[in-house]
């Protein structure tokens, strides 16, 4: 995602309606339960049915949004990704695609696209997993749109039957529900929130076992620290691999190893929201007007992978992983010598590529189960930096 610092524009009055009523659902919560945990807050604001962020209709992804993901940005992302979904296709034979949380679909229509036009595709079928009913539908729009439908078949729960072949998960894994922690007096604390003197407030108390246990595994952290854990990492990712019989699990996500993530500098985290192009860390503001999302700790990953049953296939970050896939073969197919076409290519290379855009800020990595050993993925031929985690 791209998103700058700046005032926050106030959100037109159907909008405040809407984000009302969730702030409503959220406060019954809260008098039922008591202070909720941040993760239950960040769950309901993200996926609440028919008033989450990710659940309800309105405008994300793109200009008009609150962010640009690299699938939004045109179809250099996907054509170098189906260079790496055509070697898995060439080791394996025939295989299945599933996407995980699919956004808008572009990534799928530019992709399928991309992969019919090379001959040597043999991709058979491509499935996409998707929670928030709204993006489904968005989905099969834009899939139509590109005329590819009946294309794609959507799935309402992990396939069931052992398959092979690739899954493809781009900034997913940043959108689970994080728990917030905070150091104080050598104690683990809890962060929650409440509702006081007619407003969402962030409160905290003695943190559970799991959190407990998650956080004093981090190693020494100064006092006041605070930071986040995903705790539904593992259980999300055993359960979306679980029937991966052979085959490859791509993870692309903004994020760090462990030991760049906990920095004892980083002293509150990485949580933050983003509202129309804004970042911003008024996390309680809105609730279901705005995204909410914290970087992914890779390391958690690779351990989350292998408590899956799955081996570590590369670590690399997003300039490394494009330029081994094939960049400059990508951009060079579409450089016509028409100004415009080549400032919309060169465009999309500088965000993917540069450091300071997307290029070291994403990582991605390649979990996989029964891959033969010896056959490196194309990805991450130039610079594997599994070595960090
Ligand atoms: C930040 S968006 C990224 C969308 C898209 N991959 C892209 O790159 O533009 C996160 C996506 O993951 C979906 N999502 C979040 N949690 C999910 C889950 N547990 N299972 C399936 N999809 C999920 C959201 O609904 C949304 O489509």
């Amino acid at each position: 995602m791209n998103s700058s610092q700046n005032i926050l524009p106030e959100p037109p009055e159907d909008l405040k309606q809407h984000s009302a009523r969730l702030h409503a659902r959220i406060v019954e919560r809260i008098g039922q339960d008591g202070p909720i945990p941040f993760s239950t807050f960040m769950e309901m604001a993200l996926y609440e049915p028919g008033l989450g962020y990710y659940s309800a209709g309105l405008q994300k992804f793109g200009a008009e949004g609150d962010f640009v993901t690299a699938p939004e940005l045109g179809d250099v992302f996907a054509a170098c990704l189906a260079r790496q979904v055509e070697q898995v296709a060439d080791t394996l034979g025939e295989i299945e695609i599933l996407e995980i949380g699919a956004g808008s679909g572009q990534l799928a229509a530019d992709l399928i696209k991309e992969l019919r036009g090379r001959s040597q595709a043999k991709a058979s079928s491509y499935r996409i997993l998707e929670r928030s009913a709204h993006l489904r539908a968005v989905q099969r729009e834009t899939l139509a749109q590109a005329g590819l439908e009946g294309a794609v078949e959507w799935l309402d729960a992990p396939p069931d039957k052992p398959w092979k072949g690739i899954i493809i998960a781009n900034e997913v894994i940043d959108a689970l529900a994080v728990e917030r922690f905070q150091l104080r007096g050598g104690e683990v604390r809890q962060v929650c929130v409440d509702f006081e003197d007619g407003a969402l407030k962030l409160t905290d108390r003695a943190a559970p076992d799991d959190l407990e246990a998650t956080v004093r595994a981090l190693g020494d952290l100064p006092a006041g620290y605070r930071s986040e854990v995903c705790l539904l990492l593992q259980p999300w990712l055993k359960t979306v691999t679980e029937s991966l019989e052979t085959g490859v699990a791509l993870f692309i996500d903004y994020g760090y190893p462990r030991a760049e993530y906990y920095l004892p500098e980083r002293r509150d985290g990485t949580l933050i929201a983003h509202y129309q192009h804004r970042a911003h860390g008024q996390l309680l503001r809105y609730p279901g007007l705005q995204d909410l999302t914290a970087f992914v700790d890779f390391t958690a990953v690779a351990e989350a992978g292998q408590s899956a049953g799955l081996d570590l296939l590369g670590y690399t970050n997003q300039a490394l992983f494009l330029m081994s896939c094939g960049m400059d073969e990508v951009v060079h197919e579409r450089l016509t010598g028409d100004p415009e076409q080549d400032m919309r290519v060169n465009n999309q290379v500088r965000h993917l590529m540069l450091p300071g855009m997307m290029g070291e800020k994403f990582q991605v990595m390649a979990l996989g189960r029964g891959w033969p050993g010896g056959e490196g993925l194309r990805g991450f031929s130039f610079r594997d930096l599994s070595a960090r985690l």
